[in-house]
């Protein structure tokens, strides 16, 4: 986890001399120089990550004023050398070394989320304002109906609401928790781009869009076009599932062209979908047959058992169990006695084998999806373990996101849901487009999301959008990418981009986009690998150890080689391709098409 988040300062570069000695004349380094400068850099920042990491666990699974200052002293430390690093890794930029050499000349430049500028301090403010930041988020509170809720049950609220009034509520009291943040979010702004200029990035933006073996450009550009692959299906759905609000709750509350109101989804940032499934169900239609957060409850899963229902299939493929300390140190419900960040992720503490997850597990659909997606990320960072530590991450971020994910396919599928006992008949082939249907208000609603959280930063850290213009900023990219519109106007202090995790704790968004696309791509072709001949949405690999064999090749790489390389490992693919969802889905889409008929699909923007 942190280790993917180094934010970083710059101190003066010393070209090679030590302070005081007599300057050396300036010769080009050599190659015996670059690599080891190289292994010193490695060894240095695996050391301070693991300090680091465990200041950071520390911090967000008992939030006081101490941890919080703790982990933003260690952040700012491990900043500080991580800049230091990146900086001086320029020098080498024009010297003839071997392969591996250079790609780890480059990931130190390009392996930092938030750097800082070159200032004594600055750093550290950087680290004091992004633990407020996360402090607020994960603090934040409300009151509804005279109860204090905290974010995943106001999640859980706006699940089950089909009362419009409490939904828009909800939802407006959630985003009460970020104007506090705006001051801040603008000030780590600047710091941060003050510093990527300092490693040779016209802004942060750039920085990040660099970290995918092209250019930020092209890597701009890919975005828009794998968009473009996606969007006419995604205005099917919006059209359709519009239709059926309006039906519900009439023209007042949702009419039946234009966009959609947010509040009406059944989730905080109407990233997905699922959970108003019952308003969308196909009507005189049997349906999925059965809804999994019932089933769920109904067979007494409790949050450890979630989590062992995951391991077991990764298990199935053929992969270790999770390690004894995995259970015995992971936090998987929220404790009663103090405050903890509950947004779910996992963790590789020591970059070796102290994998552990932090969530706060309810019984329900979702999170047996996010836990599916939580131990990829932890299978993937034992997978590459070995490695050396700058090759210990994903061939790019899409992909740690897209590992989980993959699974999370295979796992909700009814064949293995029966396997597991969960459900006892596996409905038939009339469940097929409902089933279809449920997959889709996640997996391609998300979409227009994944891409407009990131194309917002983009524009905020260009200096296109100041902060007077935050928030409209970001309800633009809402209406043009996802077609909504909030439930009533907003507060003008209102900075609701800060309501989303990731920006308040600065985790970049572009990966679950990409990811959302690969995830299909892993899945078909393991898929074909297992011989699977019918609809592939009933396609489970659990079980399959010959197709973990095959995913434990391209999970070892980490990052030692461009992604393309390790796409192909896999899949035989060499790039990121919209075709797979499109596959997955082609009946579904044929079947929106059809229902939206005479309806006036889109919207205005
Ligand atoms: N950490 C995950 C996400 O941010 C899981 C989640 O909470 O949905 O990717
Ligand atoms: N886990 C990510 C989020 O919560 C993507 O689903 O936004
Ligand atoms: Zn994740």
């Amino acid at each position: 986890m942190r280790h993917l988040l180094l934010s970083v300062t710059a101190v003066t570069l010393l070209a090679g001399s030590s302070v005081g000695a007599p300057a050396p004349p300036m010769s080009a380094p050599t190659p015996a120089e670059a690599r080891a400068f190289v292994a010193k850099a490695e060894k240095d920042l695996a050391e301070v990550s693991v300090y680091a990491n465990k200041a950071e666990w520390v911090y967000e699974t008992d939030i006081t004023s101490d941890t919080s200052d703790l982990t933003a002293k260690a952040g700012a430390e491990q900043t500080e050398m991580a800049t230091r690093y990146a900086k001086q890794a320029a020098r080498f930029d024009h010297v003839k070394v071997d392969d591996v050499t250079r790609r780890k000349l480059l990931l130190l430049k390009i392996g930092l989320v938030l750097p800082s500028p070159d200032r004594p301090g600055a750093a550290k403010e950087m680290g004091d304002i992004e633990a407020r930041m996360g402090t607020l988020y994960a603090t934040g509170a409300v009151t509804i109906d005279g109860k204090t809720l905290h974010l995943e049950d106001l999640e859980d609220e706006l699940a089950k609401t089909r009362d419009p009034a409490k939904a828009k509520e909800i939802w407006e009291k959630w985003r009460r928790v970020s104007p506090p943040m705006k001051a801040d979010y603008a000030k780590l702004t600047a710091l941060a781009n003050e510093g990527s200029r300092g490693i040779g990035f016209k802004d942060t933006g750039a920085l990040w869009r660099a970290g995918y073996d092209m250019t930020p450009d092209q890597f701009a550009a890919l975005s828009d076009k794998l968009w473009g692959q996606v969007e006419p299906f995604y205005t099917n759905l919006h059209c359709y599932v519009r239709t059926r609000l309006n039906a519900k709750y009439g023209d007042v509350v949702q009419p039946r062209t234009g966009p959609i109101r947010a509040d009406l989804l059944g989730n905080m940032w109407a990233q997905e979908w699922g959970n108003i499934y019952d308003v969308v169900a196909p009507a005189n239609s049997p349906g999925m047959g059965y809804d999994l957060t019932q089933q769920l409850v109904a067979h007494g899963y409790d949050a450890p058992k979630m989590v062992k229902t995951a391991e077991n299939f990764y298990i199935s493929l053929g992969f270790d169990p999770w390690p004894k300390t995995f259970w015995d140190r992971s936090l998987i419900t929220r404790p009663r006695d103090r405050e903890v960040q509950c947004h779910a992720s996992a963790w590789d503490v020591d970059n070796k084998d102290d994998i552990r997850l932090k969530a706060c597990i309810h019984v329900n659909a979702d999170d047996f999806f996010t836990v599916h997606h939580e131990l990829g990320h932890n299978l993937y960072q034992r997978a590459y373990a070995p490695q050396p530590f700058l090759f210990e991450n994903g061939a790019n971020d899409g992909f740690h996101e897209a590992i989980g994910d993959f699974a999370g396919l295979n796992a909700l599928t009814p064949g293995y849901l029966k396997q597991l006992g969960l459900i006892d008949t596996v409905p038939g082939p009339d469940a097929d487009i409902p089933y279809l249907l449920r997959q889709a208000m996640d997996g391609i609603a998300f979409l227009p999301f994944g891409l407009l959280v990131d194309k917002w930063r983009w524009e905020v850290f260009s200096g296109q959008v100041t902060p007077e213009h935050y928030n409209d900023a970001w309800w633009a990219l809402v209406l043009q990418y996802q077609g909504m519109v909030p439930p009533g106007p907003r507060p003008a202090d209102a900075f609701d981009p800060g309501a989303k995790n990731h920006i308040a704790t600065s985790v970049p968004y572009a990966r679950y986009f990409l990811a959302r696309i690969y995830e299909y791509q892993f899945y078909r072709a393991a898929c074909r690998q297992a011989g699977w001949k019918g609809p592939l949405n009933r396609c489970s690999v659990y079980g399959d150890k010959a197709v973990g064999a095959k995913f434990n090749k391209l999970l070892a790489m980490g990052q030692s080689k461009p992604w393309p390389e390790a796409l192909e490992a896999f899949t035989g693919e060499k790039d990121i391709d919209a075709s797979a969802i499109a596959d997955y889905f082609a009946p579904l889409n044929a079947w929106l098409t059809v229902q939206n008929k005479g309806q006036q699909c889109g919207w205005k923007s």
